[in-house]
């Protein structure tokens, strides 16, 4: 029996607190080397690209697949989203297929949570004041992670290349999180100057943030270059930072953050303090001092999508929710 579950059904269940357990752990088994997660497989279509991503985590018993394409012009020729995502989740007992389900929304909370747990880990606990650039689906979900993990903050300043993005996203924060003073920036720069946690999570093609503009003790979420088409970071920034933190270093050299200082021979892997996995599992420390500036690049990995997923999958069980499949 496998159960079938809609977006709207993966909605209905899964908050951003359920989300931030499931990505921690992963995170832990991670630093545990407790997991299995070859790398993404790619297949190249004319107008778009497949890509799978398996993981098995054995502690936790959680076992899938995400598929996900990107078709840039969907929407255009066929009224289509461009990335549309499924998850698969198997029983490693007896390789059934435990669930298929929506991957949109637990891609964009997962990715959300993931930036939190850097934030969680490598932050001031302290910090007050944040400055965000990129007001699209992963806006919204970084600041539902950071609310989770440092409720004080107080101010945040926003910033995107679309004016009518920033009204809209300061009218939709304000309604959600009324205690904290939202604030629209005119640059980057703006945003970026005087925060104690910087979030970048942009599609930008170019670098846009300059490492001269970061003051002491604050922490960069940098999670929009996924690829080696894009990058938000300009090499000041990597060789501003005290401590280089990735969630997988093979995946942080390919885009455009660390591909193009790595290019520029500024830095090789050895100038990687850790993998976020190693400080969750307690192997290394995150933070030591308030003044180290420290960077968290999250270029996403397959275990967040199938911890998530297969918390989604329990809670709906719980909930008696979704349609079963038989066969
Ligand atoms: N690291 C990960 O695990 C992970 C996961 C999901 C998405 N992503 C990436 O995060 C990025 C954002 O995704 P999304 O779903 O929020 O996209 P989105 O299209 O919903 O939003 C992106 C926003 O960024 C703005 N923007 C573009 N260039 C900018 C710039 N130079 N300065 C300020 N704002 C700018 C756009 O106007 C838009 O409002 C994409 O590159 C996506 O591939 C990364």
């Amino acid at each position: 029996m496998t159960l079938y579950l809609t977006q709207d059904e993966v909605k209905s269940v899964l908050d951003m607190k359920s989300t931030l357990e499931a990505v921690e752990s992963a995170f832990r088994e991670m630093g545990n080397d407790n997991i299995e997660m070859p790398a993404r497989v790619y297949l190249h279509f004319d107008k778009g690209v497949l890509i799978a991503m398996p993981a098995y985590m054995p502690g936790l018993g959680a076992a899938g697949t995400k598929l996900v394409t990107v078709h840039p012009g969907n929407r255009q020729a066929h009224g289509l989203p461009a990335v549309i995502a499924r998850i698969v989740l198997n029983s490693p007992e007896n390789g059934l297929p435990l669930a298929i389900m929506d991957g949109t929304y637990v891609t964009a909370l997962r990715t959300g949570a993931a930036g939190a747990t850097g934030i969680k880990y490598l932050s001031r606990e302290d910090s007050k004041e944040v400055g965000l650039c990129g007001l699209g689906v992963q806006g919204r979900s970084q600041i539902m992670g950071l609310m989770e993990v440092r409720p004080g903050v107080e101010k945040v300043k926003v910033y995107d290349i679309i004016p009518e993005a920033k009204a809209a996203f300061v009218d939709e924060m304000k309604a959600t999180y009324p205690g904290v003073e939202w604030v629209v920036a005119e640059s980057a720069k703006e945003a970026t100057q005087g925060s104690d946690i910087v979030i970048t999570c942009t599609p930008s093609p170019e670098a846009f943030i300059d490492g001269a503009w970061l003051k002491k003790g604050c922490h960069v979420s940098a999670i929009g270059a996924d690829t080696g088409t894009k990058r938000e970071l300009m090499t000041s920034v990597i060789t501003r930072c005290d401590k280089l933190v990735v969630d997988f270093v093979p995946q942080a050299f390919v885009v455009g953050d660390f591909k193009a200082p790595k290019d520029e021979g500024v830095i090789t892997e050895d100038d990687i303090y850790a993998e976020l996995g190693k400080i969750v599992a307690g192997h290394k420390e995150g933070r030591t001092s308030p003044d180290e500036i420290t960077l968290f690049k999250a270029t996403g990995l397959a275990i967040q999508d199938v911890g998530t997923a297969y918390k989604v999958y329990q809670l709906a069980k719980e909930k008696g929710i979704g349609a079963t499949l038989a066969g």
